[in-house]
């Protein structure tokens, strides 16, 4: 332990001298935001971006949980729409349905991938649904092939929640390109970090010309406001990250993937663990590497936890609590669900192990013994 630092953290951002260079550039530039939200940095880094994930539009914005916002207003929900949310995610997704004025619907997730399926959605769908919101659990993305099937056939809107997923692919698609908008968020320890950011891609014309003039007040040309909208920008400095970042994130993808390799090969022969999978056709992004503890309580597996951290690594849990079951959501009248045990379950067993780009060949060795001892 003596080489190690201190705690060995559940995800750390990766920044060099690149992220730091451009940073003090656009100080110097002395251009640190634009009123349209619309500087030069930004312009680059959504054009890079769009490029990346194989979308014809990328609007930075100021968070992941703005993007989701954004995404759900320039799709056209209006307040008492209902949208299909998972509830095994951040409480942010569900949140920025009811920041819209919609109606959360919950539902159950698929025990292998931690996604909603066509299936759960199915259940959760009323004459109100506008929307379905999958999330790309960990990195993994939903099957988005029956989802949009689904949704296609329904007339309803896809906006995927890829906060967790940014380089995940689907069917050799990278995820940003698949539904009727795709939202990631760039908060410290994603797979690439802006400090605090976020992005939407789409290949809508119409949808990407609202969440542009959301992101701005609702203005369609400067101090003319034709709809409701925000201020959502996106600063110079946190683009300027963004590119940086974007350049280096197949390299982070590709670390992500050798140590979650590591930790499946060393942890998978351990009969009391279920390790993550990684479908046919679906290349996970490792935003985290998330065991199961198979046939625990909640008590058997923060304790597990517990040994973990007493031991300096910060094994984590995500998430403790269904989303329907936090005091805000358990308290709000217009949420609807469908019956949740695979949500439930994965809330009692689950926990995540650090897989990201910083960890030394040490410390991967290091939090696997530490396993086999506490188990
Ligand atoms: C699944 C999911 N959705 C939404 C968000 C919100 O993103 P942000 O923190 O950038 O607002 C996050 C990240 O924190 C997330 O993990």
């Amino acid at each position: 332990m003596d080489s190690m630092r201190d705690m060995i953290p559940i995800n750390q951002p990766s920044i060099g001298k690149e992220e730091i260079e451009a940073v003090v550039e656009v100080l110097k530039s002395g251009v640190l935001s634009e009123k349209s939200g619309q500087g030069p940095r930004v312009m680059q880094f959504e054009k890079e971006f769009a490029k990346f994930v194989g979308a014809r539009h990328a609007i930075a914005v100021c968070s992941g949980t703005a993007a989701l916002h954004s995404a759900l207003l320039a799709s056209g929900i209006q307040p008492g729409d209902e949208v299909v949310v998972p509830s095994f995610t951040f409480s942010a997704t569900a949140g920025a349905i009811v920041l819209a004025g919609g109606k959360p619907s919950f539902a159950d997730i698929d025990a292998d991938t931690y996604c909603i399926t066509a299936e759960s959605i199915e259940a959760a769908l009323t004459r109100g649904t506008k929307a379905i919101m999958p999330v790309h659990m960990y990195g993994l993305c939903a099957d988005m092939d029956s989802i949009t099937e689904l949704a296609r056939n329904r007339g309803i809107v896809v906006i995927e929640d890829a906060a967790q997923a940014h380089g995940a692919e689907y069917n050799e698609r990278r995820v940003g390109s698949i539904g009727d908008a795709t939202c990631f968020s760039f908060y410290p320890g994603k797979n690439m970090t802006t400090g605090e950011g976020g992005m939407i891609t789409t290949n809508d014309d119409d949808l990407a010309e609202q969440a542009r003039m959301i992101r701005t007040h609702g203005e369609e040309r400067p101090y003319w406001v034709s709809r409701q909208g925000h201020n959502y920008h996106m600063p110079e400095i946190s683009a300027a990250i963004g590119a940086a970042q974007l350049k280096k994130l197949p390299g982070f993808l590709q670390e992500r993937r050798k140590n979650a390799q590591y930790l499946t090969e060393k942890l998978g022969t351990l009969g009391k663990l279920v390790m993550p999978k990684e479908p046919a056709g679906r290349k996970h992004a490792w935003y985290l590497f998330t065991p199961r503890l198979r046939g625990a309580n909640a008590g058997k597996r923060n304790k597990l936890v517990e040994k973990l951290r007493s031991r300096n690594i910060a094994a984590s849990v995500y998430y403790e609590s269904p989303v329907h079951m936090l005091p805000f959501y358990r308290d709000l009248q217009s949420t609807r669900r469908s019956p949740m045990p695979e949500t439930e379950r994965a809330c009692r067993q689950v926990f995540s192990l650090p897989v990201h780009p910083e960890l030394k060949q040490t410390e991967l060795q290091f939090i696997i013994d530490s396993v086999k001892r506490a188990i």
